[in-house]
């Protein structure tokens, strides 16, 4: 059942997402009822790769991350969505298996909207077909950075960019012009740069020994020469 207070927020949300934020009063008003409401803890598993299912969600608030996991429960991470994003679109297009593992990163709360409802906003509303793929091909465009990356880069290197990525856009700088980032596990770095944590742990002790990322209380400090590494 989805509340008075959830549709406002439903209704909120809907508005600064860029796939539906075209749809007309009526349309979205549609779309709002249409919408059902999932609260979840972080660590959650929204489904799983290989799950068949074609909802479509949208992440109201909160956080989750798309990850492919191997029978060992290593984890490589996709994407990360945020609020206003959405997931799910390529089974509910395509009809087949999901591609991959849905994980909360922290409590959330979804908008799930089944498949024939977005396919009728769609009809009504063929502007969303174009926005959903401009979305999927920003999506393939940071896809093939993560390729390029995976292919040309050391792990020390994935890893410098990881963390100058952070750093850009949630770091403080010291008085030195180090980048100080919240410190991540080792398992964590892994699951983004798509390496062992065996060899998260050797390139962090060569990167410090360089003193190009430093590891101090809760925190990595990122050399302002990081950049050229
Ligand atoms: P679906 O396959 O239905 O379920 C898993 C979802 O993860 C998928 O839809 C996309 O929403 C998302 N996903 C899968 N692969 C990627 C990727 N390479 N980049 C961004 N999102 C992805």
């Amino acid at each position: 059942m989805t509340g008075d207070s959830d549709r406002i927020l439903i209704e909120k949300c809907l508005k600064r997402i860029p796939v539906l934020k075209g749809l007309s009063d009526s349309h979205a008003s549609q779309i709002i009822r249409d919408f059902n409401i999932l609260r979840i803890k972080k660590g959650d598993v929204v489904f799983y790769q290989s799950d068949k299912s074609t909802d479509l969600y949208i992440v109201i608030n909160g956080s989750v991350r798309a990850s492919l996991l191997n029978q060992e429960g290593d984890e490589f991470i996709l994407a990360t969505f945020g609020n206003g994003d959405f997931f799910g679109e390529m089974s509910l297009i395509d009809g087949r298996p999901r591609s991959a593992t849905i994980i909360a990163a922290e409590d959330s709360l979804l908008g799930v909207l089944r498949r024939e409802r977005f396919l009728d906003a769609i009809k009504n509303d063929p502007m969303i077909a174009i926005e959903l793929l401009s979305a999927l091909i920003q999506r393939m465009r940071v896809t093939d950075e993560t390729v390029e990356s995976l292919a040309f880069l050391d792990v020390s290197q994935r890893l410098v960019k990881l963390l100058l990525q952070i750093a850009k856009t949630e770091g403080e700088k010291d008085k030195d012009g180090f980048f100080r980032v919240k410190k991540l596990t080792h398992r964590e770095l892994a699951a983004h740069t798509g390496a062992s944590r065996e060899a998260i742990s050797k390139s962090l002790k060569a990167l410090a020994f360089r003193k190009i990322v430093l590891e101090g209380e809760g925190c990595f400090l990122i050399s302002p020469d990081a950049d050229s590494t």
